[in-house]
């Protein structure tokens, strides 16, 4: 006789207590099934299939290994209206294809290219600051993330329709992911109602109705608006670029537009618009986020935080200049960061819906089930990390080449599914924070605490519950560290 599928014990709390669990201090109740249930365990959430959570090693490496044809992407609790032709939702090879068209834009080459105009932007930021201004890091940061993807996905740097490219991506971002999305996507189920908002927007994009961009009696009104107007948008520079015909563009856009599908045509409008709006939204709150905590750890830590201002000061002396791709590959500056990522991961797992019966390790769960790596509970667990697990400490990603596998170490998720843009965010968020400790003194409550603060979902993301409020001290000036850097010690360089 053949076995019967079976699923991981579950908490005792209802649905309902399940799902705030998750939404509001996931990591506590991550913690707490972990003690009452062990590593590996169901959640059941309202609208929902099972949800088994696991940090067991055999059965995250069977997760990694899962075919495309053994999950289903498109059940993915996602209610933004992105499209359900989008990489994110697509099965088999389609999301095969569907990844090669946008891989290409995240290649060692074009990072490269990158790099520069990356540092330009952090340092226009930083620029406009003076003492005494008070930042939220994590939408600092969205704000910062916003303008790179205008430039890579657009060729915008300035100008008015730049601004209102962010405007519109910012205020659709906040609305479609709104906690009102989310509770109506999960009482009708997530793919029924992206497809219900999508006919909407196309609809209207028909109709030629834009609308005004307010709120209205509906809940979901705005976030067709700006749906339409962002699509509007994009149409025009899609249209714009096909009529130029200029091969030598090297941005996002112009490489989609030129790029074929797996009939040798012309990617349609809607399917490049899909496309964009899904990079646009990739790499916002997931950057904020990290960015948010590894904020904290270094305001809490500033002895760390001088370590990475003299490493970047000792690459302005060696190259004479800040070198933009010599300093995203900084040793200790990116240890500090896998160590944030690692400790305070803005994803908490990430999920494969099963199609089939299907076998994970020693359990074997029933089609319907999601499965979810359980990355904020594996980073954290001393089998792997040893003793002091949850502590902040780079020195391990530099003692004994910190090399982690796959199954171990895996912010931005992995196997057939894991993060396209992981290096560009890397790179960037490497920029941003080599700057900041380079030029910037900031005040904040974190200096005063060892305590992290609960976390909450913001799109998806887990972030500090209140943001993470930071006041400027003191801006150095752009060169700092230029014109002396080659005789003058580090010390007096960042006193
Ligand atoms: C610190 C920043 C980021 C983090 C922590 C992050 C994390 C993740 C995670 C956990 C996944 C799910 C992977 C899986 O299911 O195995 C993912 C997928 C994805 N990410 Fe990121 N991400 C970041 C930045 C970006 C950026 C900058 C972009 C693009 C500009 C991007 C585009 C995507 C896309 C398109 C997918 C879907 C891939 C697929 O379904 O095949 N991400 N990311």
């Amino acid at each position: 006789m053949s076995a019967k599928p079976q699923l991981p014990p579950s908490p005792k709390d209802n649905k309902f207590r399940q799902a705030l669990g998750l939404g509001i201090g996931i990591w506590d109740y991550m913690e707490k099934n972990q003690r009452e249930l062990g590593g590996t365990f169901t959640l059941m959430l309202p609208g929902q299939g099972p949800m088994v959570w696991t940090t067991d090693q055999k059965m995250i490496k069977d997760i990694l290994n899962l075919k495309e044809e053994q999950v289903d992407a498109s059940l993915v609790q996602l209610p933004m209206d992105l499209g359900e032709k989008n990489t994110v939702f697509l099965n088999e090879k389609a999301h095969q294809d569907s990844r090669k068209l946008v891989i290409p834009s995240f290649n060692t080459t074009r990072l490269k290219a990158r790099a520069g105009v990356m540092h330009d932007i952090v340092t226009e930021h930083i620029n406009s600051w003076k003492p005494g201004d008070k930042l939220n890091m994590p939408r600092m940061v969205g704000d910062i993330t916003l303008d790179v993807i205008c430039y890579t996905l657009f060729n915008l740097r300035h100008g008015e329709r730049k601004e209102r490219y962010k405007h519109l991506m910012l205020y659709w971002m906040l609305e479609a992911t709104s906690d009102t999305m989310f509770t109506l996507a999960s009482a009708v189920g997530a793919k029924r109602f992206r497809q219900w908002m999508n006919k909407k927007y196309l609809k209207r994009t028909a109709q030629r109705k834009p609308g005004d961009g307010k709120k209205g009696l509906l809940p979901w009104k705005r976030a067709v608006d700006l749906k339409v107007q962002l699509a509007d948008m994009v149409r025009e520079d899609i249209r714009a670029i096909r009529a130029r015909g200029d091969m030598e563009e090297t941005h996002t856009l112009s490489i989609l537009c030129r790029a074929t599908d797996e009939n040798g045509q012309l990617l349609d409008e809607e399917r490049i618009i899909s496309e964009s709006i899904g990079l646009m939204i990739g790499g916002h709150e997931t950057s904020a986020a990290t960015a948010a905590w590894f904020m904290i750890w270094l305001q809490q830590k500033p002895d760390v935080n001088k370590k990475i201002r003299d490493e970047v000061i000792d690459s302005i002396r060696k190259e004479g200049h800040f070198d933009a791709i010599k300093v995203s590959e900084l040793p200790y500056l990116t240890a500090c960061l896998n160590e944030s990522q690692r400790v305070t991961p803005s994803a908490v797992g990430f999920i494969r819906w099963l199609r089939y019966d299907t076998q994970i390790g020693d359990w074997l769960l029933p089609a319907g089930t999601a499965v979810l790596p359980n990355i904020y509970l594996t980073q954290r667990d001393p089998a792997i990390f040893g003793p002091d697990a949850n502590e902040f400490k780079p020195e391990r990603w530099l003692q004994g080449g910190g090399k982690f596998a796959p199954s171990e170490f895996m912010p931005f998720g992995g196997g057939r599914r894991a993060c396209v843009g992981m290096n560009q965010a890397r790179q960037q968020l490497r920029i941003i924070f080599a700057e900041l400790a380079r030029r910037v003194e900031f005040t904040s409550e974190f200096q005063n605490t060892t305590a992290l603060p609960r976390s909450r979902m913001i799109g998806g993301q887990t972030e500090p519950e209140k943001g993470v409020w930071i006041t400027v001290k003191s801006v150095r000036p752009e060169n700092f560290g230029f014109e002396d850097a080659k005789n003058t010690p580090a010390e007096k360089l960042s006193a």
